[in-house]
């Protein structure tokens, strides 16, 4: 499973297995599955279908590391464009920024304040704007910048952490005395064992014990926020008993899950009254992304062999 997984990663990268992925008609098609499409207006439709279930949605204009200042410009105004067309169009949605999107490797101050201003922009117009969290190298700068958002902002930024590093934990826990918001994932990237737990059980355990934390009441009181992102039902049994248990109001905690993934779960969990948002991605770059979604479930890949070779 590890090697199909790090082979999955691997094509992530690969210029020719992106052209066969994109003109090979099974796979274009398994793909629209997990990523709504190349244009904005394809996800503004998506999303207005799951707003209309009681899903909100969390739109990610997919994109990977730019290497210059050019791109990342760019790429700030896409955010802004994006945040003005969700307050247009009237839709249930946050959106996601991918630092390394912004130029976080090459000019970490730039990204801080291009990100600022998308965050005051998200601010006026009464949307919530989450920060994902990318590979190992860039986590120190990522949450570097997220406690500077939350010096300038205090609240309406939520930042998410990865369960399979050793140092989230420790992160987590100032996180908290800052009253932050978190999204709890697993983590998508390979990491060497150094860096992040390899184990499954040992990530699931690490998921469990970030739970705890940010619902204790001491937090709760300093105004965490929990989101889980997870399609894992063991881990959102645990969150919703937890709940249930300390009384914790479904508005206090949110579970996220990507487009594509579990819908069945996503409607009976909105259908519940529970916070259910989906991370909708978009745009002309959704291939890495999809090389990672199949990573995780190479069960999917055997529909397209199978129509590779015609059955
Ligand atoms: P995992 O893949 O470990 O599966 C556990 C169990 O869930 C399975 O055994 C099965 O029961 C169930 N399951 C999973 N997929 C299923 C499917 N397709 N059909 C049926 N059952 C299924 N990562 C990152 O590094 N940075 C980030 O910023 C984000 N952001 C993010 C946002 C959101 C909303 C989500 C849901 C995820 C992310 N991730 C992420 C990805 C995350 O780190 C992780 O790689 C995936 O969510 C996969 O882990 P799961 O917890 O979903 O369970």
């Amino acid at each position: 499973m590890t090697l199909l997984r790090n082979f999955f990663i691997g094509l992530s990268t690969n210029e020719t297995a992106r052209n066969f992925v994109k003109h090979f008609g099974p796979a274009r098609q398994l793909s629209r599955r997990f990523v709504a499409g190349e244009s904005l207006d394809e996800a503004i439709a998506v999303s207005k279908a799951l707003n209309a279930n009681g899903i909100k949605v969390i739109l990610n204009s997919v994109g990977e590391s730019v290497s210059n200042q050019a791109e990342a410009q760019q790429s700030a105004q896409n955010y802004q464009d994006l945040l003005q067309r969700v307050k247009a169009e009237g839709i249930e949605a946050s959106i996601t920024i991918k630092p390394s999107q912004v130029g976080l490797a090459f000019d970490p101050d730039f990204c801080y304040e291009a990100i600022a201003d998308i965050v005051q922009s998200a601010r006026e117009l009464d949307i919530l704007v989450e920060i994902d969290i990318e590979g190992s190298p860039d986590v120190e700068a990522t949450l570097r910048m997220y406690h500077r958002l939350l010096d300038t902002f205090e609240g309406g930024v939520r930042q998410a952490v990865q369960s399979y590093l050793h140092r989230t934990p420790a992160d987590v826990k100032r996180l908290i005395e800052r009253g932050g918001g978190i999204r709890l994932v697993k983590g998508a990237y390979q990491e060497l064992p150094e860096i992040a737990l390899q184990d499954k059980k040992a990530i699931n355990q690490a998921c469990l014990d970030i739970i705890e934390m940010m619902l204790t009441p001491d937090a709760l009181d300093r105004g965490a926020y929990l989101v889980l992102g997870s399609h894992d039902p063991l881990l959102i049994e645990a969150l919703l008993e937890k709940a249930k248990t300390q009384n914790i109001k479904a508005e206090q905690f949110e579970i996220q899950m990507l487009l594509g993934v579990r819908r069945d779960e996503q409607q009976r969990l909105a259908d519940l009254g529970y916070q259910m948002r989906v991370y909708v991605p978009y745009g002309p770059a959704w291939y890495p992304y999809f090389m990672r979604r199949l990573a995780e479930r190479p069960a999917n890949v055997f529909f397209i062999l199978r129509a590779m070779v015609g059955k």
